[in-house]
């Protein structure tokens, strides 16, 4: 079956989940899916032949960066992983004069960075697609590679329900928008002063009129996992909160995804971890390397969800 590149996703940017219609995410987890199994077969699939990727990190990365790397070079293209030390922008230059340049070079950029702000100036600067790849508010290419998990493992997103355990962070954010966009149930289980951002909560709420899907916020994580379909948990500190992490400790014990806590969702639900994980603290080793833990499936599905996206926006 020939790839079928909608063009409606032509050079736009993929910088939040809530900016797609519900289609929309049906089609690239539809495409994804595909893809993945284009590749499993072995059949060639380069879409993005004699293009490039520039990959800007401000901040470490394993799956991101390999995911990606990876993923253009199995559709035909070709990445450049820069690093802002290395960058005039380290020396200063703008981030709407690197936008503009790098535009004469590229067909696309990939950016990891702490403000969501400087993701949304480079896109209004660049002429190619921006792709977001982490800020501290959103982290939209995990999110997108989880609901294609779900969707391998549950067979539908609607009605399912996904309990996020811990921090209201950038992934907690994401979720929410991706349980608005496709009809499933995401509650937030976090300690009080750790809830997600109001403003996301609101127009994800708005988004899920369309889908029915429900979304709230609650203390109590046993609450929260109760009946799960989906237990979903990250670390308590992100990248860039070294400096608080041994505070929100304290905050956070309750909320390890442990054999007891597990016990209270489905027998069959799927555990979650967009990962790097800190074992020990937010998951046990029991439940991580545990028959009902599906994080290196995960893991591997942002290849395939990546390459989807670049192949659609940057076609
Ligand atoms: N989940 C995720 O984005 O991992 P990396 O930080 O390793 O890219
Ligand atoms: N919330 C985590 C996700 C890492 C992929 C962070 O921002 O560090």
């Amino acid at each position: 079956m020939a790839l079928a590149m909608n063009p409606v996703f032509k050079g736009r940017d993929f910088i939040s989940i809530h900016d797609f219609n519900p289609d929309e995410i049906a089609y690239i987890l539809q495409f994804a899916l595909q893809l993945k199994k284009m590749q499993q077969e072995g059949k060639p699939h380069p879409v993005l032949a004699g293009k490039t990727l520039g990959m800007l990190f401000q901040k470490p990365s394993t799956r991101t960066r390999v995911s990606f790397e990876v993923g253009i070079y199995q559709l035909g293209g070709y990445p450049l992983f820069l690093s802002p030390k290395d960058m005039q922008l380290g020396r200063g230059e703008t981030i709407k004069d690197t936008a503009l340049t790098l535009s004469r070079y590229l067909n696309g950029i990939m950016i990891r960075t702490f403000s969501h702000d400087e993701v949304l100036e480079l896109a209004e600067h660049a002429t190619i697609p921006v792709i977001n790849g982490l800020t501290d508010f959103l982290h939209p290419c995990q999110v997108m590679g989880d609901l294609m998990t779900i969707l391998e493992y549950k067979k539908t997103l609607k009605g399912i329900k996904l309990a996020f355990i811990g921090d209201g962070n950038n992934v907690a954010h994401s979720l929410l928008f991706g349980g608005a966009k496709t009809g499933m149930d995401v509650v937030i289980g976090c300690p009080r002063g750790y809830e997600p951002r109001e403003e996301v909560l609101q127009a994800a709420r708005q988004d899920a009129l369309e889908t029915g899907a429900r979304l709230w916020v609650v203390e109590d994580p046993y609450e929260a996992v109760e009946n799960a379909d989906v237990v979903y948990t990250d670390v308590w500190a992100s990248m860039g909160q070294e400096k608080v992490a041994e505070e929100k400790e304290k905050h956070f014990a309750l909320f390890q995804v442990n054999r007891r806590m597990l016990d209270l969702a489905k027998p069959d639900a799927i555990v979650m971890h967009c990962l790097p994980a800190k074992r020990g603290r937010e998951i046990t080793d029991e439940v991580m390397d545990g028959p009902n833990s599906i994080v290196f499936d995960e893991a591997e599905n942002r290849l395939h969800i990546q390459k989807a996206i670049m192949a659609l926006v940057m076609q």
